[in-house]
């Protein structure tokens, strides 16, 4: 084992399949499962690993959460909100257990992992059977049977960043995967709490990695999703150490009909990476970019290591190589100090720049990162307003970015049937962009050929084209 990416051993692994055996035999077992998921990509593809082991119990997922005999919520602290929602609903379920003593609450995810959290837990929330952090989640089957076998809740948060590798997963979407190349982030953002809940970062072995791409090639999937939460400084502290766009340029070879990655750091976007973009036959045309800040006065605040000017070129870069690519952006306004000036700094660049889509998110202080002790914190009604702003000039320059479609051949992985139209179903096209086109429940999961014809809300519809 390798100390900066200590891989959880294949005997630890046993040890945890022997409690799933024991738990599947257990005749006073819960039959049926729901996990209620907050947060990213990370935390929706940890569910499915909880969601592996419980159908290795023997377990059925229950479509309403009122309906299960054990809920799990797999929670976020990234943003108050996110957290508060959590709270409110775990809280919810206490009245529902009033009429049905047999119901079993877990709590798991990054809010465990929070300092303090889990004491409060156990003075404040005593109803909670099961709690457990991110890196306790290959314990989660010895975790579990302790709950069942005592009448005491269990709370287990470890600190030790660990690799688990060969847990059981239950894909909710099985055409598109989602496959963790790193974890953890070593970027200290002044804002963010991740780092501190996530752990630090952490690279999987590329065989490990390329091996389950091989199984979940020769599974039937369409389209492979890598993730990290900083995808692309992927390598480091490996035995042999390799980059990002090596990783990519392996997974291409292997043809994978689709192959996306997210989050990546504006800091670490090389040429190599931009090179093996434009060289693949792969990867799709997008690139989702979070810039957080146009003003370079807040990007140093925050601890982003890039300037503005640095940000564009790079996107100048991908645009010439990839020409048309889709780009996507994560901003943050009301950041501790936020001047008019530099909200407007912000403004620019989005008018600048032109994404196809931004996720607007007002700043949330989080207990001990660095900006929740910053002066100058920035009143709500501001960044209330910021925020409209924000939203509203995205939304009018995304009405002339997607009419660039228009008219163009595209290629939908169908998700399901749009909301709008029974008729109709929708997905995403090779640049990132949802489109819905005619079509029934026999196309989920297929990859249809199109092309764009009309712009409505701000979403593109297409006709179908022949299909592959
Ligand atoms: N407040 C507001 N937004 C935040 N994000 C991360 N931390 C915070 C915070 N404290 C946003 C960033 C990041 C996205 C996942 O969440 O924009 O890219
Ligand atoms: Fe948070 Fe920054 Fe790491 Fe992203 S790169 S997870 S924003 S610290």
């Amino acid at each position: 084992m390798n100390r900066i990416n200590p891989v959880v051993t294949p005997e630890e692994i046993a040890r945890q399949q022997e409690f799933i055996r024991e738990i599947a035999t257990m005749p006073h077992r819960p039959k049926t499962y729901h996990i209620v998921t907050y947060g990213c990509q990370m935390n929706a593809h940890d569910s499915e690993k909880l969601a592996g082991m419980l159908d290795e119990m023997g377990m059925t997922p229950a479509p309403k959460r009122e309906e299960a005999d054990f809920v799990i919520f797999n929670t976020c602290c990234v943003r108050d909100n996110a957290e508060r929602r959590a709270l409110g609903n775990i809280t919810w379920l206490k009245e529902v257990r009033k009429t049905r003593p047999e119901l079993i609450i877990a709590v798991c995810g990054c809010m465990i992992q929070e300092p303090g959290m889990a004491e409060r837990i156990l003075k404040q929330y005593r109803f909670i059977d099961l709690a457990f952090g991110t890196s306790n989640l290959h314990r989660f089957p010895e975790l579990l049977c302790m709950t069942l076998e005592k009448n005491e809740p269990v709370v287990e948060v470890d600190k030790e960043d660990v690799i688990p590798e060969g847990l059981p997963v239950s894909r909710l979407r099985p055409e598109s995967a989602y496959l963790t190349v790193m974890y953890g982030c070593d970027n200290f953002c002044s804002y963010c709490i991740v780092p501190f809940v996530r752990g630090r970062e952490r690279s999987r072995e590329p065989g490990a990695i390329l091996r389950e791409a091989e199984q979940l090639l020769s599974s039937g999937v369409r389209e492979i999703m890598l993730l990290g939460q900083n995808v692309n400084s992927y390598g480091k502290g490996l035995e042999n150490p390799v980059s990002f766009a090596w990783l990519l340029g392996q997974l291409d070879r292997m043809s994978v009909p689709r192959i996306r990655f997210m989050t990546s750091h504006p800091k670490d976007l090389s040429d190599e990476l931009i090179e093996t973009m434009a060289g693949s036959a792969h990867i799709l045309p997008q690139f989702h970019l979070p810039v957080q800040s146009g003003s370079n006065r807040i990007l140093e605040k925050m601890n982003r290591r890039y300037t503005r000017e640095r940000y564009i070129e790079r996107v100048q870069s991908l645009r010439s190589a990839v020409p048309g690519i889709g780009l996507s952006t994560d901003i943050i306004v009301g950041f501790p100090g936020e001047t008019e000036e530099d909200f407007g700094d912000t403004m620019d660049l989005v008018r600048e720049i032109r994404y196809d889509s931004a996720f607007t998110f007002i700043y949330s202080p989080r207990v001990g990162t660095r900006a929740a002790y910053m002066p100058d914190q920035v009143p709500e009604d501001v960044s209330n307003r910021r925020i409209r702003e924000l939203i509203a000039l995205q939304e009018d320059l995304q009405r002339t970015t997607l009419g660039r479609f228009l008219g163009m051949e595209e290629e939908v992985l169908v998700e399901g049937i749009s909301r709008r139209s029974g008729a109709e179903v929708s997905g995403k096209g090779k640049h990132g962009v949802s489109i819905t086109l005619p079509g029934g429940p026999e196309d989920i999961g297929k990859i249809v050929p199109c092309r764009v014809k009309g712009l409505k809300n701000n979403t593109l519809t297409a006709e179908r084209k022949e299909e592959k």
